[in-house]
């Protein structure tokens, strides 16, 4: 539980769930709401005080769920209304706070809005929820403009008119399965006020908003022109990112859930070029939060943390939000990867060091699943057994993040690793994780998950840790970041290859340490700690 006065956003530790490869009950080999559930204790004995589940709503699956046909109900794979509601009430229960998933950018073309723009005429009422658009060159033949998806390929699909004849384009910034919906219109907008009550009033804690800065586009539909990378992060003055219109959005969804009790939150999904972009999705009366991808991005190198630090620290302050941290999620290859450089040892020890000191940074954290259990990437996936659109769209040359999503090893030695009562997972895990079971690790004090759990008990109790600021110690040898926090706090982090001596002015006594020859003297090569130091008179 955050222990200070502050709002619970501002300092939360956040563990994504994909329910999909989180836990399954009923046996299919696919995660579900009930198996999620069922798993709550582990949460609340790891200290987790919020949950991010990603989206669970009736849905085609073409983007594992990023694809939402309802917005008001719970996908048959996943369970039902019943069962999300039993899981709120279990994780308020134990704590937990609960966050969703909200796709406002596009609906999947499954979605009943959809399907009526297709039965309907050009410039129908039903057609002016999305972005249909007559296509150039002789007979419309053409794509409207040269917008590119970010999943691969062109961003417009053809369709055919309902007599027969080829007819409107539409626009879709990911797969041609997930329509853009046009924000210009107030029945959008309405709608998804709607929506965003129908789940706080079922007492959700927040949302967590997919694709946050898509909504707006300008309206003349400009060509890129090779002005723009058509894909990745944007640079300002992009016609379909980062437009302005879409604060006015966030405006209005800031009014609805300032209406609820209870610090509700919103956390974007943004991701800019600069921190100053996406702080200023955070000015006030706008969002409250928005993940720091700029820390994701970071190398493992002294100087390119500190810089992610430094500057998501200063943008966040500039607007009176919080700065948030996170390493992995189900988008990217998970930072034992990342970090290893093709050696999972390796890489597991520099994430272990990484997410130590990322615990110990100023505001609030995420945790996605199985980084507590050190679990690396999923190479070596069969190609035909991969589920990312964005790997067809490019014939495999992108669109690897079923990696990530391998569903997790709960218990035992063989796959399916206690995932559920089935035989089968929906993508196959190693055996070698048979070494990193929840169970395996909860009773092992020197792996992954017995460091996470020490620093999440640590960060409760120790009063400055959270919310708050940082001072760094300079001076110390490259490779090397140590910070204070009032009172009595330090972190000292070690990028190099050697072991070094913790600064000669931080004394103190040993909290937590990433690797286990750490110490209140001495960090290992690639290893963090955290160190108490005497209160100063
Ligand atoms: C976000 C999601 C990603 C999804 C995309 C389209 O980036 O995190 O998983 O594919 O939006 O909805």
């Amino acid at each position: 539980m955050p222990r200070s006065d502050v709002p619970w956003w501002r300092e939360a530790v956040i563990y994504q769930v994909y329910p999909r490869s989180f836990a399954d009950a009923d046996g299919n080999g696919i995660g579900d709401l009930p198996g999620a559930r069922s798993r709550l204790a582990y949460l609340r004995r790891l200290g987790v005080d919020a949950v991010w589940l990603s989206p669970f709503y009736p849905s085609p699956q073409a983007d594992a769920g990023y694809d939402v046909s309802d917005y008001r109900d719970v996908d048959p794979l996943f369970g039902t209304l019943a069962d999300f509601d039993g899981l709120v009430h279990d994780a308020h229960a134990l704590e937990i706070k609960v966050i969703v998933d909200i796709v406002p950018n596009h609906t999947s073309s499954a979605h009943e809005w959809f399907q009526a723009a297709l039965a309907a005429a050009p410039g129908s009422p039903e057609r002016a929820r999305y972005l249909f658009r007559d296509g150039r060159g002789a007979g419309g033949g053409e794509p409207p403009n040269d917008w590119r998806s970010n999943f691969g390929g062109p961003a417009w699909t053809h369709v055919v008119e309902a007599g027969g004849q080829p007819g409107q384009w539409y626009l879709h910034l990911f797969d041609a399965s997930q329509p853009d919906l046009d924000w210009t219109n107030a029945a959008v907008v309405e709608e998804f006020e709607a929506i965003l009550r129908f789940w706080l009033d079922r007492g959700v804690d927040g949302f967590r908003i997919d694709v946050a800065h898509g909504l707006a586009k300008d309206p003349e539909m400009p060509n890129l022109g090779g002005r723009f990378a058509a894909r990745g992060p944007a640079t300002s003055g992009h016609p379909h990112w980062d437009q302005d219109a879409v604060h006015d959005v966030y405006r209005g969804w800031r009014r609805v859930i300032d209406e609820y009790p209870g610090e509700r939150a919103f956390v974007g999904e943004i991701w800019l070029h600069t921190t100053e972009q996406v702080a200023r999705y955070l000015r006030p009366g706008e969002l409250h939060t928005a993940f720091n991808f700029h820390f994701l991005l970071a190398t493992w190198s002294a100087d390119s943390l500190r810089e992610a630090i430094d500057s998501s620290i200063a943008a966040m302050a500039g607007v009176g939000a919080p700065a948030t941290w996170v390493l992995s999620n189900h988008d990217v290859v998970r930072h034992v990867s990342r970090y290893g450089d093709g050696d999972v040892a390796l890489g597991r020890q520099r994430a272990r060091a990484a997410t130590l000191m990322m615990l110990a940074l100023p505001g609030s954290a995420y945790i996605y699943q199985g980084e507590e259990l050190g679990l690396p990437e999923v190479l070596d996936l069969p190609d035909e057994l991969r589920e990312d659109p964005a790997f067809r769209r490019t014939q495999g040359k992108d669109g690897r993040r079923d990696g990530c999503r391998v569903p997790l090893p709960w218990s035992g030695g063989a796959p399916p690793f206690g995932f559920g009562p089935g035989a089968d997972t929906w993508l196959p895990q190693p055996p070698a994780w048979a070494a990193l079971t929840a169970e395996a690790e909860e009773v092992d004090p020197s792996s992954t998950w017995s460091m996470y759990h020490a620093a999440l008990a640590v960060r409760r109790a120790h009063p400055a840790l959270g919310d708050g600021t940082l001072a760094w110690i300079e001076g110390t040898p490259a490779g090397v970041l140590a910070f204070r926090r009032d009172p009595g706090f330090a972190c000292v982090l070690n990028t190099t290859a050697n072991e070094i001596d913790v600064p000669a002015d931080i004394e103190g006594h040993l909290l937590v340490a990433s690797d286990p020859a750490g110490s209140a003297t001495t960090v290992p090569a690639n290893a963090a700690v955290w160190v108490t130091t005497p209160l100063l008179p």
